[in-house]
This record gives structure tokens, C-alpha cells and sequence, in this order.
């Protein structure tokens, strides 16, 4: 029996619930306006020279497929690699079309390396992720790793602790819309309701910031998105030192 605490879903049930969220995933996300977009600014902030040529790039905790999409917009001509430990999520994202570059690995991020999944990696981006783990510190310094010497990290997160605005505009959206569509969606609010908690006991962008340098980042800073999204989703970005 899975039960959403106040910080959300035990992180270890994060992976079960998106299997069951799988099928209505893309159809939710689909009316979030601006959700691939802002997918795309991250991929485009992560500033990937030449289109991608020659370099290899990881999508940690890629879901169906939709931050695999915007970082092969991103660098067409990259190799990724694409990770999730949700088979229920890995089941719509390999039932799309993709060229023989992007490769899909069925593996929770913390365990890649038993997948057969190394480094180094010229940049990764992990999209909704890091506040899905159960220690973040330790996955953000195994990113570091997994990075080439001055390989770019890319976290794009919802973080709305350091807006009171942002606060209050995320709980009516959970409450009044997200949680709703969830539960019509698929006949369980677990997920939706593991979203609004995670987001309002995550980090604010300050602290999180902080996070990074802790682990080892250089160059780290952050943009938000345009739009009603504004101090509420953020890229990160953090360099592997040279
Ligand atoms: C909100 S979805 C985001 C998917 C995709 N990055 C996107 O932007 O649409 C978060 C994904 O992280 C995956 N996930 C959560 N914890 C994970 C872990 N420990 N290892 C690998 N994937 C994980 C979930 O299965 C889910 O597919």
C-alpha cells in the first residue's frame, strides 16, 4: 500500500507509480502549456556545440521520451543515452520513432552502471528527476563522475521555495487543475499528489544552487522559464570542473 507523506511518495515507490501514470503521461503533460517547450529551452541552455557531433549525451530519468526529444532537437547528431527505471514510461517512449543514435535503458539512475551504462558523457540532462531521489547529493556528485572534464549538467526542476508567489500559484494549479486530470485520467491521484508535495518541500533555487556547488560543480546558475511557469520551473546548470 503506497501512501503520499508529507515530502511525498518513499522514493523507492516513485518508479511504480509512474508505471501506473504511464499510459495518460503524455496526454497530461500534452496539456500543460508550454511543458515541451520549456524541455527545449533547457536543452538549448545546455549550449551543445556543433549540433552534437561526436559527442554522447545521457537524459537521466527520460520518462516517455519527451526530454530525449527536446535534447535530440538540441543535438541531432549527438549519440544519447536515455535512462528510466519506470518500465510503464520506457514502454511509450520506445513505442515512438527514434533515430539509431538514441538508445533506451531500462535501470534506476543510481544503478546505471550494472545496465552497462559508463561515462563519460560530454553532458547530461535530468529532467523532473532529482527530486524524485532518495539522495540527491550522492546522484548529483555520480553526475559529476559520469561527466567529461568541463561537461555540462543540465537539472531542469521545479523548485518554488524562494517565491511565495510561486508558491501559491503551484498549490492552485496542483488543487485545481494537475491532481484533478490525474485522477480522471487514470483513477489514482497518487502521482499528482506525490507532485504537489515534492515540489513544495524541495529545494528553493538558492539552496539548490548550493546543492550543486557542494558536489563538486563549477560555472553553477539558473534560469527560470517564460510564462506562468516563471520561478516555478528552472533550469540548472553546472559544469564539471576541468
Ligand atoms: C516527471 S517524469 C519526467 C520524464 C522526462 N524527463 C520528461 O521530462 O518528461 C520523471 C521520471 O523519472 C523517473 N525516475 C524516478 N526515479 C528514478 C530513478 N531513481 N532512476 C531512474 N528514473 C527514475 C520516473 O520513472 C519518471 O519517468
Amino acid at each position: 500500500m503506497v501512501s503520499v507523506g508529507n515530502r511525498g511518495l518513499q522514493r523507492e515507490q516513485v518508479p511504480e507509480a509512474f508505471d501506473v501514470g504511464a499510459r495518460a503521461y503524455d496526454r497530461l503533460v500534452g496539456a500543460n502549456p508550454g511543458y515541451h517547450d520549456h524541455l527545449r529551452i533547457s536543452a538549448r541552455r545546455m549550449r551543445i556545440p556543433d549540433g552534437g557531433r561526436g559527442l554522447r549525451l545521457l537524459d537521466a530519468g527520460c520518462g516517455t521520451g519527451a526530454s530525449t526529444a527536446a535534447l535530440l532537437q538540441a543535438a541531432p547528431h549527438a549519440e544519447i543515452v536515455a535512462v528510466d527505471a519506470s518500465s510503464g514510461m520506457l514502454a511509450e517512449a520506445t513505442a515512438k520513432t527514434w533515430p539509431a543514435s538514441v538508445r533506451f535503458v531500462h535501470s534506476p539512475i543510481e544503478a546505471i552502471a550494472d545496465a552497462g551504462v559508463h561515462g563519460a558523457f560530454d553532458a547530461i540532462l535530468a529532467a523532473y528527476l532529482v527530486r524524485n531521489l532518495a539522495d540527491p547529493d550522492s546522484q548529483l556528485r555520480t553526475f559529476r563522475h559520469l561527466l567529461r572534464p568541463g561537461g555540462t549538467l543540465a537539472i531542469h526542476e521545479y523548485s518554488v521555495g524562494d517565491s511565495r508567489a510561486a508558491k501559491a500559484i503551484w498549490n492552485a494549479v496542483c488543487w485545481g487543475i494537475i491532481i484533478p486530470s490525474g485522477w480522471r485520467q487514470t483513477g489514482d491521484s497518487t502521482l499528482y499528489r506525490h507532485l504537489w508535495r515534492s515540489v513544495n518541500t524541495f529545494d528553493g533555487a538558492a539552496a539548490f544552487q548550493r546543492r550543486l556547488v557542494a558536489a563538486g560543480f563549477t560555472g553553477v546558475h539558473s534560469e527560470t522559464m517564460p510564462g506562468w511557469q516563471r520561478d516555478i520551473v528552472h533550469t540548472f546548470l553546472a559544469d564539471a570542473p576541468r
